[in-house]
């Protein structure tokens, strides 16, 4: 027994996500809960929104929503979608919380204290008719390299270049339209990032068991240009964290508040308080998981995130957790995810490309997509979504192996023998056959588990699956049954476990349905196997069930045609 902290990176509060954000970090940290729990450990999973910056004010401008309003509302959103993809987070916070303000302000205060911020006097552009600093996005102009007029304080969308605000031509501020605007001197907070590159570096290097992606990027950022230059960790924006030492007011930086990728990492922290207050906790149920001063030098800390997220949260996030000289508990192992492209392009918000989680919902259950997503999730690749792809995956692995399997057995039995375990006749060769060679994947399928290998994990899975229908195939109860029906007893006894035992296994990546099956075989509390053979002797004659629903239904090919026409976008 461990203690496992699993945190999933926060998404964005300025939409609803696609599937490649899903498949980036919050499904499989749950995978990988999910496991790790039926497996006996203590786990806490967290997620939470990341509701700050300049996306979510000009999402919630676009809404014509206050954005405090918005935010809320955008919460509950992304909040019922993780429900209904059956995520199982311990608690799904938001980093706009009352905890999160505290923390962060406290690590400001130490930060401080140890000398690592910075006091910079910078020009931004002042809009005099808005009453407000303009950050880089509320800017607009014409293009000075190819002379597009609603080119970006930060990028020209049209020739792609990079600008600064000062760049562009007949400036004017993107919410009025105003052309009063002005530089004025203000002053921001930069962390003194650069001053901790060998502590960095260290700690980086003595992380032997980091996937080649993590490290990779890291050492990159660590080495190679502007990665570890001194970061501002101020913005002039209304919406965010007010900036404060501990709960002390910070001279100057009235009206200023925290930028989004300094606070949001600490809603990981904030978010476990969130966890503690929501169930009636004290600090130390919190404490327990982050302070290793208080309980937390036991746990062991797995991050899950797309590949951008990487440099935040091995470089930028520990500056802030070392920084503060205070004992917090740091990153044991991180996951990365490449990119998942739709039908071979990207997914695109704006041009309407690709599937969304709500929609997703709307189309098939969790569980087909869930499926698919992990059994070609993007590690050590990039992974493309097609129609086919997705079609092909349910109709063989879900309907064709799983989802017949329990259909063709559980009917069987109910037609000769009633639905309830049959007794009578014995097991032989190969029932033992079958034993050999599930213990040999489940072997493989928790090896792949642990080391957080998704894909191959999935492929296990499917291999235990196909071990039954080979095994039905062969034994061929349905001719057996007319010449011994005694022997045709034992073989549909065996093939009833082996649906238990799916039930159980699949439960990670499936757990709709995993459910669905445990309910149908009348079993609460099956726990994971410690041995196989056992495990198979788990439903003695007599045990009932009911045959189930329809389990997994299959994909048309007009059906498939339909949503590929559907989303292929603008
Ligand atoms: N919102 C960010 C994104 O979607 C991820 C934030 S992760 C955290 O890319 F570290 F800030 F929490
Ligand atoms: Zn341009």
């Amino acid at each position: 027994m461990a203690r496992y902290l699993i945190t999933s990176a926060l998404p964005y509060i300025n939409g609803i996500k696609h599937l490649g954000n899903l498949i980036g970090s919050q499904l499989p940290s749950d995978a990988y809960a999910r496991y790790l729990r039926a497996k006996g450990h203590e786990v806490l999973l967290i997620c939470a929104t990341d509701e700050h910056g300049t996306p979510a004010e000009l999402a919630a401008a676009k809404a014509g929503k206050p954005v405090a309003e918005f935010c809320a509302e955008m919460w509950a959103v992304q909040k019922d979608i993780a429900d209904g993809f059956a995520m199982s987070f311990d608690h799904f916070g938001r980093s706009s919380s009352d905890r999160n303000h505290k923390l962060t302000q406290h690590f400001a205060g130490r930060l401080a204290e140890a000398g690592l911020i910075e006091e910079v006097m910078e020009k931004q552009v002042y809009s005099n008719a808005d009453g407000r600093y303009l950050p880089d996005r509320y800017i607009e102009g014409t293009c000075p390299n190819c002379g597009y007029d609603k080119a970006r304080g930060d990028q020209c969308e049209n020739c792609t270049k990079q600008l600064d605000p000062v760049d562009l031509i007949e400036p004017r501020s993107a919410i009025s339209g105003s052309t009063d605007l002005e530089l004025r001197e203000t002053k921001h907070l930069y962390l003194r990032q650069s001053t901790m590159r060998e502590k960095l570096e260290t700690w980086i290097d003595g992380q032997k068991d980091w996937p080649i992606l993590t490290t990779s990027i890291a050492k990159k950022w660590l080495n190679e240009g502007d990665g570890l230059q001194d970061r501002g960790i101020t913005r002039d924006l209304d919406w965010g964290i007010p900036v404060k030492r501990g709960d002390r007011a910070w001279p100057g930086m009235d009206g200023k508040v925290f930028y989004v990728w300094f606070d949001a990492p600490i809603e990981y922290i904030a978010a476990t308080a969130e966890w503690a207050d929501a169930s009636g906790q004290d600090d130390a149920a919190w404490e327990r998981w982050w302070r290793t001063d208080k309980g937390a030098g036991d746990v062991h800390y797995v991050q899950f995130m797309a590949k951008d997220n990487i440099p935040f949260h091995t470089l930028s996030f520990p500056v802030t957790l070392m920084g503060s000289a205070e004992p917090w508990k740091l990153v044991d192992y991180i996951k990365g995810f490449n990119w998942l492209n739709y039908e071979g392009g990207k997914f695109s918000t704006s041009q309407g490309r690709g599937i969304f989680m709500d929609q997703a919902l709307e189309i098939l259950p969790s569980d087909y997509w869930r499926w698919w997503l992990l059994s070609n999730a993007p590690e050590s690749d990039d992974a493309n979504f097609t129609w086919e792809s997705f079609q092909s995956g349910v109709n063989k692995d879900l309907a064709d192996v799983l989802g017949n399997f329990v259909s063709r057995v559980t009917k069987f039995c109910r037609s000769k023998f009633g639905e309830v375990v049959p007794e009578g006749g014995t097991y032989g060769e190969m029932e033992a056959a079958v034993i050999a060679e599930i213990a040999r994947r489940l072997e493989a399928y928790e090896a792949r588990m642990e080391a957080i290998e998704l894909r191959k994990a999935t492929a296990e899975l499917r291999a235990i699956w196909v071990a039954g229908n080979e095994y039905l195939q062969a034994a061929e109860p349905w001719s057996v049954f007319k010449t011994d029906p005694g022997r045709a007893a034992a073989i549909i006894r065996f093939a009833l476990n082996l649906i238990r035992l799916y039930g159980v296994l699949s439960a990670p990546f499936i757990p709709v349905a995993s459910r669905d099956i445990l309910a149908a075989m009348h079993v609460e509390d099956a726990e994971w196997p410690e041995d196989v053979k056992t495990a198979l002797a788990a439903l003695p004659a007599g045990h009932t069930f009911s045959v189930p629903e329809v389990l997994f239904a299959k994909i048309t090919d007009e059906r498939r045609d339909e949503l590929e026409a559907r989303f292929a976008g603008s």
